[in-house]
């Protein structure tokens, strides 16, 4: 798969991330399965706990713009080192996402590293029985 478009969506998230508490800038750019990327950055609170993601920045923005059905995601951050994923970010990928979701990090050196969401989070939480 082409990751030019969607690694260029990211990093143009990162550069409007909010971050005067940690000065980690990250971004994330998050492909439908029908084409349609939803980019995001992260916002952080001075209350801290209200932080949110970059990567849930993204899924939040497609969910509640109808979108379920992803196909892959690409963050980046300030880090030369590929940027893996929150746990709480991995989790909320496995609302929606199998376990061969592929989660794309970047570092900022070029560098990239892919993962399966269920190498990511295996043994996810879920409702199901
Ligand atoms: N951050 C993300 O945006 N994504 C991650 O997966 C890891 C952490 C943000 C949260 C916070 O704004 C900053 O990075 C430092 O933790």
């Amino acid at each position: 798969m082409d990751l030019t478009e969607l690694i260029r969506k990211a990093q143009e998230a990162r550069a409007r991330a909010y971050v005067p508490y940690s000065g980690f800038h990250v971004g994330a750019a998050l492909l439908c399965k029908d084409g349609t990327i939803f980019s995001g950055c992260n916002i952080e609170n001075s209350a801290y706990g209200p932080t949110n993601c970059a990567e849930r920045t993204a899924i939040f923005k497609a969910v509640s713009e109808g979108y379920r059905e992803f196909e892959t995601i690409v963050i980046v951050s300030d880090s030369e080192q590929p940027t893996p994923p929150c746990g709480v970010c991995r989790q909320v990928m496995a609302e929606f996402c199998g376990p061969e979701f592929p989660v794309v990090m970047m570092g900022c050196d070029g560098s990239q590293r892919t993962a399966s969401l269920g190498e990511l989070l295996p043994y996810a939480f879920s409702l199901e029985k």
